[in-house]
Formats: C-alpha cells, structure tokens, sequence
C-alpha cells in the first residue's frame, strides 16, 4: 500500500493535511517530528513526507527540528508553512522574522512554471497564516512562487522533489490548493491512489476471515457509528461468532433503543444481547446533580453491567474497541488538559475475559468510517448518527435526572432532531440536540398561568470538537422548533437558543 508521512511539527492543520491526502486516495499517517527517525522513515518506503505548520519560528532555540539527512533518501518531500520555513532552514537558506511582512488570510498567488502548479493558474488565491518569511531560497532551490509581499511562497529543489509552500494547500481558502496536493501526490511523488474505502472493506473481512476463524469475538455495541461499523464489518467476516452487547442504560434519545435492535437483529441478523439497564441506571442517579459525578456513575455502572454480561458469556478471544485514527494520533505539540471526563468504554478491558483487543478502525478518520458504513449496506440514519456522549441524555437534563425530566427531554428533542432534517441541516450541522435545564419560567397558554422548564437548543460546526461555532439555523427552522415543542411537549413553557461557541462554552451543557 503506498503511504505518506505527514511529519507533525504541532500545526493546527495536521489532521486535515492527512485527511486530504487521503481524499486522494493514498493513506496517510501522521507522526509527531520527535517519534520517529530517518532510519524508520526510510524503512517504512513512504511515497512522500509533509512537513506540516506549526507555531514556531525556526530560530526559536525550543523549536522543533529534523534530521536534514531526510532531504539525502531521495523520497519527495513538501514543507507547508512552518514545514517550508524549516525545508528553507534546513538548506541554509534565509528565512527572516519582520512584523511588516505578515501574511494573514487570502492573499493572491502568483506561481510560475513547476510539476508541482500543473494545471494552476498563473494567478489565484491562497491562504497564508505566517509571521516569518524566506527572503530567498537555499542553495539548489528556486522560488516558485510569489505573492505581494513574499519572495518565496513556494520553492523547489525540482532535481531532488523539494518542495515547499509558505501558504495552506490542505484549506479550502486556497483555490488551487487541492490540485497542488493532488499535484505533488501523483506528479512528484508518482503515487496511483490505492486507498479505496470499498478495497479496504474486502481486505479486512478477508482479513479477520481468516485470523478470526473458530474464535469469539465480543463487541460492546453502543448504537453510535463507530462501533455500529466495527461491528458490521466483523459480523461480515465471522458470522455468529461475534457477540454484541448493547446496554441500554434508560438514557437514549426518542426510539434508539429500538431502532439498534431493530438494525442489528432484523437486518443483519447479528447475535445481538441487548441490556434493558435503565432502572439500574436512575437508582444510581437518583438525587445526583454535580455533572463529573453523573459522568463517574455511569462510567462505572457501564462496566458493572457489562461485567455481569461478560461473565454470562465466559471466555472470549478478543474484544472490539471503535477506535478511529484520531484517538491513536499524539500530537507533536503535547495534549490539551481534561475540561470534562470523557465516557467510553475504556474500562471494559478490565472486566472482560479476553486474549486480545481488535480495533477494526484504528486507522481510518471519521468521514473513512462513514463510507465503510454505506460500503456495509448499514442504513443512513445509522452511518450519519451525529455523535452521542457515552452518558448520553444525563448531561443534558441538569441538575437531578428523573425519568419524567428524561421524556420531555426525549420528546422535545425528537421534535427539534425531526426539523433539522426537513430543512436539510442534518447533514452539514456537525452536532444538534436539546438540553432540559432546571430554570422554570412563568408562561401563559390559553388564558391560563403556567409554570414550565426551560429547554434550550444548541447546534454546532466544527471540525474537530476541539473548537465549534455556534449554528446560523434559519429562524424559521428555530421558529418551527420552538413552537412545535411547546404546543406538543407538556412541561416545557419557554425556548431559547444557545449562541455560545466553543470556547468559551463547551459544546454539552455538563
Ligand atoms: P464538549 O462538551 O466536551 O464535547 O465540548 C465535545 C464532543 O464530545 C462529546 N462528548 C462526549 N463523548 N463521552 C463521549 O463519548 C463523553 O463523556 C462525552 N462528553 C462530551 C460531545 O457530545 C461533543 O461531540
């Protein structure tokens, strides 16, 4: 399989770089610049090496650098932004701090003759985010490109596949910036794209056809999309050795419970245990408010009822983990600090009998283990789930969880989930839901006073969740929510809309 390295030297943008790539239809892995050496970049015959940005200046003392020896094993290599800096660094060429000369947001490009700018106009837009330029280009390189105030927003070593580019080619901003990828992918680094998400679904099935054979495999299935398509594609190679568990723990949305069931029961006919938990659950719960103790609670309840599943079925060869490639990605510019306890089912390898653990999706992003899903056959509604936090519907009723407070919350959010989708949002509006605060405010239906909650509905774009904006829903969608949910929704007497982003807000509400 051919494979690019995207050397991270901790941009903001190295996850998309990657993603990019492999929108290409090359695979792509990322590597913090520290973890890993000429030796095993040679070893690994990579096509091609990005550098990727990163917030440093190369003359900062504490910046990270590479071995230049990288530039000698003859693999083409294209530094972006810090990435090209650093390339322009490591030839002895000049690379130059001035306030004066900061380049931020579109810029117009001009490019000149190069493999790298086949098909590129001469003149387009680009996406420049640096303080440091290049005043001129190492020894061997020549500029390939300028821009109004950049000598050097591109250059090459074209006799050794050097490139680099001062600007983003992996942002949308960047007219061309697809074609230059595709263009140093294809051209330069002569890749014929063999990354086929329908190839990589009859390589793993024939796979684990045969390294699973005979073995029991269990799978804790949580009706979210990455371990609904772990769990497909293993039921795809081994049948009825493959047992699923879904806990139900009284805290999902309208109808989900039944609808996983249904999915993996009648349509795929899978060895499916489901677990009706929730009175287990809200006993735990009861008189709970503080939201890292609710999350704590049902991390451990979760692991208590599977434990007691696990132990019905005994011995098994191995466990699923649904871990896709940006949890096994450490970030060459170290980790963010805990805001909230995130719940998974991390804890589940402490109770289960088991030889192994398999992560059918550890290498593949989440736009990838969509279409695995749609490759499966697994239906729409399933592969496009937005994603649903492992405490589900507790961190979104505040204060005390009842089972009553539960279905308001349920029905309202139905109802908003429900107009999403007749205005066409659901697909392009990363995450939406209602939250059921504990405010009750005074309201009036007919002619008489009443005295209901507040609901408030949040919908977010982002990327990555590290970061979202809150969502411009068109007022008549909001107005249509609104008005649905109080007249059908008993207890609920006022709607708002949430218009905080992240930061400062999270995205869930505890
Ligand atoms: P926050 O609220 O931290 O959410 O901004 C970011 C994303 O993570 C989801 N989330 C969770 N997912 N277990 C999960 O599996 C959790 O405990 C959890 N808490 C938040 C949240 O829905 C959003 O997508």
């Amino acid at each position: 399989m051919e494979k690019i390295l995207v050397l991270d030297f901790g941009g903001q943008y190295n996850q998309l770089i990657a993603r990019r790539v492999r929108e290409h239809h090359i695979y792509a892995e990322i590597k913090p610049y520290n973890k890993i050496t000429v030796e095993e970049i040679k070893a690994e015959n990579y096509k091609g090496v990005i550098f990727t940005g990163g917030p440093n200046s190369v003359y900062d003392p504490a910046s990270p650098h590479f071995d230049e020896t990288i530039l000698d094993l003859g693999i083409p290599v294209l530094g972006i932004c810090y990435g090209c800096q650093l390339l322009a660094y490591m030839a002895k060429g000049k690379v130059v701090s001035a306030e004066n000369i900061s380049e931020y947001g579109k810029i117009k490009l001009n490019v000149k003759d190069s493999p790298l700018f086949t098909d590129v106009p001469e003149s387009s837009v680009c996406w420049m985010s640096h303080r440091d330029y290049i005043s001129e280009a190492p020894a061997g390189f020549s500029p390939i490109a300028y821009t109004d105030m950049c000598p050097v927003a591109a250059m090459a070593d074209e006799s050794r596949k050097l490139y680099g580019v001062q600007f983003h080619p992996e942002v949308t901003h960047t007219e061309y910036g697809q074609k230059i990828l595709y263009n140093f992918l294809y051209h330069i680094c002569g890749c014929s794209g063999d990354w086929r998400m329908d190839r990589f679904v009859e390589n793993k099935i024939a796979e684990y056809k045969e390294k699973l054979q005979g073995k029991k495999v269990l799978c804790a299935l949580s009706g979210g999309v990455d371990s609904s398509v772990a769990a497909v594609l293993l039921h795809k190679a081994i049948g009825d050795n493959l047992i699923c568990v879904f806990v139900d723990h009284g805290l999902l949305r309208k109808g989900e419970a039944d609808s996983v069931e249904h999915i993996f029961r009648d349509t795929f006919s899978m060895n499916l245990i489901r677990v009706d938990a929730e009175e287990r659950f809200l006993s735990k719960l009861a008189g709970v408010t503080e939201p890292e103790k609710k999350r704590k609670i049902i991390g451990e309840e979760f692991i208590r009822v599977f434990e007691d599943e696990a132990k019905k079925i005994g011995k098994v060869h191995y466990l699923v983990q649904g871990t896709i490639y940006p949890d096994v990605i450490e970030s060459g510019a170290g980790d963010a600090s805990t805001i909230k306890s995130h719940h998974n089912v991390g804890g589940l390898p402490s109770v289960v009998d088991f030889d192994e653990i398999i992560e059918p999706l550890r290498d593949l992003f989440k736009d990838e283990v969509r279409k695995v899903g749609t490759t499966l056959g697994i239906p729409d509604e399933l592969v496009w789930r937005q994603p649903f936090p492992g405490p589900g519907l507790a961190i979104r009723v505040i204060g005390e969880i009842t089972k009553e407070k539960l279905d308001v919350l349920r029905d309202a959010d139905a109802i908003f989930r429900e107009e999403m989708a007749a205005a066409g949002l659901n697909k392009t509006t990363s995450q939406y839901f209602a939250v059921l605060t504990d405010t009750r405010s005074v309201g009036v239906m007919g002619d008489a006073r009443t005295y209901g909650r507040t609901l408030v509905l949040r919908a977010v774009t982002t990327d990555d969740f590290m970061t979202a904006d809150w969502s411009r829903i068109p007022f008549e969608v909001l107005e249509r929510a609104s008005s649905r949910i109080t007249n059908e929704v008993q207890g609920v007497s006022r709607v708002t809309y949430d218009i905080t982003s992240k930061p400062p807000a999270t995205v869930e509400w505890e």
